[in-house]
């Protein structure tokens, strides 16, 4: 063993799982509940994790309001993902939504009730009844605070059942042996600057989204796509990335979430002469159409000069016709955030919105149990022995290129429960750990050493700021080849003064500049990921669409737009050299029949 690695701390556990979230934590739930010692680790307190700010609800067709079918979510979240969705995935995960609900139920989760007692729930967008008749009464909610209740939920019932919680911890890399497998991670101990190695028989990713690779985002300052940076690095390829889900409804210049809730419970969109546009966009779902299909209209509206505001660049979202008390009792947090960024309040006035990076469909490949994959070789999938991936930092593929509105919650309890059903058979079948390789962390200490030897470079946040400006310009909602191609010039030239960032301040006891250095390293794979996948994608599709391939409104046949013929398949792209591999869409559901590609209106 390596002098280095010799002399670092070490901690055994069953389970190591990174990202204390609502997949990180059902995850941990079932194995704890089931006898094995399990580590979660967080960057920060687990209730502060990212799904805290998700709002509107969770997904399942529980029929309490309307009548409603697993199937028709299945079909529903087959059209969401324009097609890019693995249709076995999307059944496993459509079938289980209800007993996943039932079964936050029974953990405490304190959901808004109707009058006989059963869960509410409210419409969202491209959520329908009998395949897009009419929008149907799906997203199971507590309030607009659907997420925190969540979370508060799985912390609860992780204390009860024995789980050990490492807070303000950072992963930094995985320990891969010679085989290949994964035998568990580096690790740093903020308040102290001290480095572990943290041994398991599987390792878990659960770290979430990295929305903060664009400048105006939805998502919490910790989402830095640390898992992503991991496997990147360790040879790992990342699947779809080209596929970033703006959500319509961003506070304008704040970024803050207003949810999709907002227009389940009756708000909708206007423009600068009051017109309710989104009637001319989406007929039959109008306001409730998918989110990349809302995102590009209020797009078009403001290119075509319908925006409000002195600078035309927003547009408006009117709720003061669902009244004071609606409002106050179904989407409490949303009138606070009226009133605390934008300084408007919604019981009266309408309140500007624009188009807001809310949420990456790509990421980590995994299957059905979470276990990570990977081509080998031959032309099929193998996995990752001893790692696993689930929630927004995954990719198994429920969501293609376009998730809907409510998909996400569900995705992080569906999957994070079969992906710890797995690991708690694996421990069970598994005696002991594997040696853990000599140079198991060299290569996070070399990581570290480089920076804490650094002199003279630049500051993480300018090399951060310049990485999310480029996305922001060249991977927005509407692309053009030239810009992506121009962004992937511009990606490889910051990727270039990553290793020249420099540390000033080289104290151990909770520098957050040397977290932040680190999660740049992250940061940028996830751009470069995006850029060469988005540019080499030909063709528009979910939340892809590039002017260069739009089909002319007027020509319904026309040969541009989706291109299924050439691209119904998934983007990997690999870090080492940033080559690319294409692997099929798993078109074949489990029991139903396939949802065949077809023109996606609404
Ligand atoms: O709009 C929202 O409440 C967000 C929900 C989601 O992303 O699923």
């Amino acid at each position: 063993m390596s002098v280095t690695t010799k002399k670092l701390p070490k901690r055994q556990f069953d389970v190591v799982i990174v990202g204390a979230g609502g997949s990180g934590m059902r995850a941990a739930l079932q194995m704890s509940r089931a006898g094995l010692s399990v580590a979660v680790l967080s960057k920060v307190f687990p209730t502060r994790s990212h799904t805290v700010a998700a709002q509107g609800g969770i997904g399942a067709s529980l029929g309490n309001m309307s009548e409603d079918s697993w199937e028709w979510h299945f079909y529903d979240t087959v059209k969401g993902s324009d097609w890019l969705g693995d249709q076995d995935a999307i059944e496993f995960m459509c079938r289980q939504a209800p007993a996943a609900v039932y079964e936050l139920e029974h953990f405490g989760m304190p959901f808004d009730r109707n009058a006989d007692g059963t869960i509410y729930q409210r419409p969202f967008g491209g959520h329908t009844a009998n395949h897009g008749e009419k929008p149907v009464q799906r997203a199971c909610a507590a309030a607009d605070r659907t997420g925190h209740a969540l979370l508060h939920t799985l912390y609860q019932q992780n204390v009860k059942a024995h789980t050990n919680f490492f807070v303000e911890w950072m992963a930094l890399d995985l320990i891969r042996d010679a085989d290949g497998d994964v035998v568990g991670v580096t690790a740093m101990e903020l308040e102290t600057g001290d480095i572990y190695v943290l041994e398991a028989k599987a390792t878990l990713l659960a770290t979430g989204g990295a929305g903060r690779v664009f400048q105006a985002s939805t998502n919490a300052f910790i989402n830095t796509g640390d898992g992503l940076g991991m496997v990147a690095r360790a040879g790992i390829p990342l699947q779809d990335m080209e596929f970033w889900q703006f959500h319509p409804t961003g506070v304008a210049g704040a970024g803050v979430l207003l949810t999709e809730g907002c227009r389940g419970e009756g708000a909708i969109l206007i423009n600068s002469e009051g017109e309710r546009f989104m009637e001319r966009y989406a007929p039959t779902l109008k306001d409730l159409a998918p989110r990349d299909f809302v995102s590009r209209s209020m797009d078009q509206e403001i290119k075509e000069g319908r925006g409000c505001g002195p600078n035309k660049d927003y547009v408006l979202l009117k709720l003061d016709h669902l009244g004071a008390e609606t409002i106050h009792k179904r989407l409490p947090s949303v009138f606070e955030i009226g009133l605390n960024f934008a300084n408007v309040d919604i019981t009266k006035e309408p309140i500007p919105v624009v188009p807001t990076i809310h949420y990456q469909m790509g990421g980590i490949p995994t299957n059905v149990n979470g276990q990570v994959v990977v081509p080998d070789g031959q032309g099929n999938q193998k996995v990752v022995n001893g790692l696993y991936a689930v929630g927004e930092c995954s990719c198994v593929s429920v969501h293609g290129a376009n998730r809907l509105g409510t998909n996400s919650l569900l995705d992080l309890v569906v999957f994070g429960r079969s992906a710890g059903n797995h690991m708690v058979d694996l421990c069970k079948q598994t005696r002991s750990h594997k040696d853990l390789p000599a140079d198991a962390a060299d290569a996070a200490l070399a990581r570290v050493a480089h920076l804490d030897q650094s002199t003279g470079g630049e500051y993480a946040q300018n090399v951060a700021n310049d990485i999310r400006q480029c996305m922001q310009t060249h991977a927005g909602v509407f692309r053009t080849q030239a810009k992506m191609d121009e962004g992937v010039k511009e990606i490889m030239k910051i990727a270039e003064r990553v290793p020249g960032i420099t540390l000033k301040d080289k104290s151990m006891v909770w520098n957050t500049a040397r977290m932040e250095a680190l999660e740049v390293e992250n940061l940028i794979e996830v751009a470069k990921a995006t850029m060469l996948s988005a540019a080499a994608r030909h063709e528009c599709r979910g939340a892809h669409s590039v002017d260069d391939y739009e089909r002319p409104a007027d020509d319904p046949d026309h040969p541009l737009g989706r291109n299924d013929q050439e691209w119904l398949k998934h983007t990997l792209w690999f870090s080492e050299d940033n080559h690319l591999e294409y692997k099929p869409v798993r078109m074949q559901p489990l029991t139903v029949p396939t949802v065949p590609p077809k023109p996606r209106t609404f």
